[in-house]
């Protein structure tokens, strides 16, 4: 008989422990996504301890191991890392407020990670994620559809929901996308918004118009704050996150080529260069293949405008 070997055939990478490192492995094992979870922090022993834990669930899972610790060795070869570890918002402050904390981390933390897993496609959640997806591009020099962030895929399921709400119908029957920023300057792409085939705004129940221009102004509104709502009740935002963020990593393991508004490096789509932010994209094995550029309205080619010139901002008082 051949001898029965244990290699897996697909390894995440998840640095940083904290509550979103942990949502993301645990969102991890229930859908299934990787064949092995491996979890790297510096605080090892924080590390350790939810590697136990999550490891003592697997019987319930499916055929899935939990390694890691404090040694960054527990990365190599993964197939794909996603980053969460940095300094996470604190009531009050915006994601670009966490800018040059966490470009600080990834001056180091990005060459070790190479050493590592030179291969892996990697995915940043760390905030503020457009940005750091450049600084991260910069730090290794990798393919920009090998290092992208998870950008407003988590945005756009929270539009999905509030629609959905309204419209009375499943999640999964709404087209909406949130573009630009993974922040303040975020907006949804009403014009070609649909539930099933039908324009958002010719959505009826019992004779009337359900998105009126102020319903669709308060939903825009209620997603952009969203994380601030949660952050100040709960200190963090981290199950959503971690669901969004392993759905990219089933895009890419499945080679599934998903249209997800993930944020890659511009390269003049929609007249923008040098800056990430999200647009609806191809994701698959290779990651990011291509982000598409869609029709948008004269408000939103402005709203598109003004999300790159305040990344741009951000960037340049870095020195990115
Ligand atoms: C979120 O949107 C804080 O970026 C994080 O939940």
């Amino acid at each position: 008989m051949a001898n029965i070997t244990t290699r897996p055939v697909t390894k995440l990478g998840i640095v940083g422990a904290g509550s979103v490192g942990t949502a993301l492995a645990y969102a991890a094992l229930i859908r299934d996504a990787a064949r092995q979870v491996a979890i790297y922090d510096i605080d090892s022993a924080r590390a350790e301890a939810e590697v136990l834990d999550l490891s003592h669930g697997t019987q319930f899972t499916g055929a899935n191991t939990v390694t890691g610790g404090g040694n960054i060795d527990a990365l190599a070869g993964a197939d794909v890392i996603v980053i969460t570890a940095g300094a996470r918002q604190k009531p009050g402050q915006t994601r670009l407020d966490l800018a040059a904390a966490n470009v600080r981390i990834l001056e180091s933390l990005m060459p070790a990670l190479m050493e590592q897993a030179p291969e892996a496609v990697y995915i940043l959640v760390t905030n503020p994620c457009d940005v750091l997806t450049v600084a991260a591009q910069k730090i290794t020099g990798l393919p920009s559809n090998r290092i992208f962030s998870s950008g407003t895929v988590l945005d756009t399921s929270r539009l999905r929901l509030l629609v959905a709400q309204s419209a009375h119908v499943l999640m999964s029957s709404v087209h909406a996308t949130i573009i630009g920023e993974h922040g303040d300057s975020e907006f949804p792409v009403w014009s070609s918004a649909t539930i099933g085939p039908v324009p958002i705004r010719e959505w009826q129940i019992s004779g009337r118009q359900v998105f009126t221009d102020e319903l669709l102004a308060a939903i825009t509104d209620d997603v952009v704050n969203a994380a601030y709502k949660v952050i100040a009740g709960k200190g963090a935002t981290n199950y959503a996150i971690g669901l969004a963020g392993v759905r990219i990593v089933e895009a890419v393991f499945q080679a599934q080529n998903a249209v997800l508004p993930v944020s890659a490096l511009l390269r003049g789509e929609h007249g923008i260069s040098g800056v990430a932010l999200s647009l609806p994209s191809i994701v698959g094995s290779g990651g990011v293949y291509k982000m598409l550029e869609m029709p948008l309205d004269d408000g939103e080619q402005q709203a598109l405008q003004n999300s790159a010139e305040t990344l741009r901002n951000t960037m340049q008082n870095l020195g990115i």
